[in-house]
């Protein structure tokens, strides 16, 4: 009776959300959940999982409108045995399951793709073993899937990838996968990050076309048996931030369309058969270790790319760049060497080497043949046209105008 008038209470007056008495259906699978479940986190949960409002329980979130409960996170719970998929498929409204971080053992349970609402799913850092099922193709609405860190095996299935319309993050990194890449991949639309490092993949990488993925941000394949040359349909991923393909059996040469992606931030190709020529756009990479040819030392990473022959417009990130004819157009605190660079705008750069052209402010030029204007730069050496406001010029044979000026020399 007092049940009900609690009930009553809660329908007139406050927020069903507060009042959340579970789906019955939902309620009586996560008690057979909590059951089930094994591991010293299971007898935690059994103890604080009590009373009939399960919209309260620790990791479970409800619909505010309708009281189903649609996320589960128990991640890091210290829970082990098999996943309790009998008990899982009773929450038929689920959207997001955490699972990672326990010791979960054994095989997915089939029962798991029966949770067709699910958005996403994470499963990593357990034990998990066996093939991943075909009926992956089943969860159409996932955004995630983590499956990483655990001991699964097999080829991954093929035709399941082409459901997968909303997929964002897929990363099944560090297990034993093996076999070729499945070529429905390439039908991930939505992909941002692809992480399928550290398995046992072969074949040819371009077996994945990545010109569908307009979003892709960050692709590593590394530590695998990939093989084939770097496709090129990777060149109209124009998002791309991150391309680890290291300690892989790619072959051929490294591609000039490299140096087109604008967003690059690393690129690791170590360790690999490529030969040839670095392009000349990507001679200027910072961490660009060695040319290709017969050394396996090729590695370049966290650069501050400068690599579209004087094109680029330089983010705000401090940029080392050598080489001769470049043209920095903005950004800030930049080391500057070689010949006939043009710095057009940026503040606080160090501009070694002749012929360079510089303006803004605080910026310190040495050497010979500049042409500077704007304000408070330090020049020295010879031959140099400062104009502008506060600046400090040593040495001799310059042709100096502006203000406040100091000038030494002769
Ligand atoms: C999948 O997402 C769409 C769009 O949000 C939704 O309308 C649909 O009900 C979802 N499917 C399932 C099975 O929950
Ligand atoms: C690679 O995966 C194995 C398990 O398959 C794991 O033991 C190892 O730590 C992983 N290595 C790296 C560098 O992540
Ligand atoms: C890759 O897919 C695009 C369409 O997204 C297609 O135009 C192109 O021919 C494909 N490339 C290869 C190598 O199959
Ligand atoms: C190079 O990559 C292969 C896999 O293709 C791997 O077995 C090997 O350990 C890697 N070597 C280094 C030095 O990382």
């Amino acid at each position: 009776m007092a049940k009900c008038w609690l009930l009553l209470l809660c329908l007139a007056f406050l927020l069903p959300a507060a009042c959340a008495t579970c789906h019955p259906d939902d309620l009586r699978a996560l008690r057979g959940l909590a059951r089930n479940l094994r591991g010293g986190g299971a007898v935690h949960l059994r103890t604080v999982w009590s009373g009939a409002s399960c919209c309260d329980w620790e990791g479970v979130g409800c619909h505010g409108a309708n009281g189903r409960v649609t996320v589960l996170r128990l991640p890091g719970h210290g829970l082990a045995g098999s996943i309790p998929g009998a008990s899982l498929a009773g929450l038929a409204r689920l959207e997001e399951l955490f699972l990672s971080s326990n010791s979960f053992a054994g095989t997915l349970p089939d029962a798991l793709f029966g949770l067709v609402g699910l958005r996403k799913l994470s499963l990593a850092s357990n034990n998990l073993v066996g093939q991943l099922s075909s009926r992956l193709s089943d969860l159409k609405n996932l955004t995630l899937l983590d499956l990483s860190i655990n001991r699964f095996s097999g080829q991954l299935p093929d035709n399941v990838f082409h459901n997968l319309k909303s997929m964002e993050h897929l990363a099944a990194h560090s297990n034993g996968f093996s076999g070729l890449l499945p070529p429905s991949l390439s039908s991930l639309s939505s992909l941002r990050e692809l992480n399928l490092c550290n398995n046992s993949l072969s074949g040819p990488i371009a077996r994945v076309n990545f010109s569908g993925m307009p979003l892709l941000s960050s692709v590593d394949f590394t530590s695998n048996y990939l093989s084939g040359s770097l496709p090129l349909s990777l060149a109209d991923c124009g998002d791309l931030k991150s391309l680890s393909l290291a300690n892989n059996r790619l072959v051929g040469t490294i591609p000039s369309w490299i140096g087109e992606l604008d967003h690059l931030r690393l690129l690791d190709l170590s360790n690999n058969s490529l030969v040839g020529k670095v392009p000349k756009r990507l001679t200027r990479l910072k961490g660009l270790v060695a040319t290709v040819g017969h050394s396996p030392g090729m590695v370049s990473t966290n650069m501050p790319l400068y690599v579209k022959g004087n094109r680029r417009i330089l983010g705000q990130q401090p940029n080392v760049i050598s080489g001769s004819r470049n043209t920095i157009r903005s950004g800030s605190n930049n080391v500057v060497s070689g010949n006939d660079n043009t710095i057009l705008s940026g503040n606080d750069n160090v501009v070694t080497g002749s012929n360079n052209a510089v303006s803004g402010s605080g910026n310190v030029v040495t050497e010979r043949n500049h042409v500077v204007y704007g304000s408070n730069n330090v020049v020295s050496g010879r031959n140099n046209v400062v104009t502008g406001s506060n600046n400090v010029v040593s040495g001799g044979n310059h042709v100096v105008s502006g203000n406040n000026k100091v000038v030494t020399g002769g």
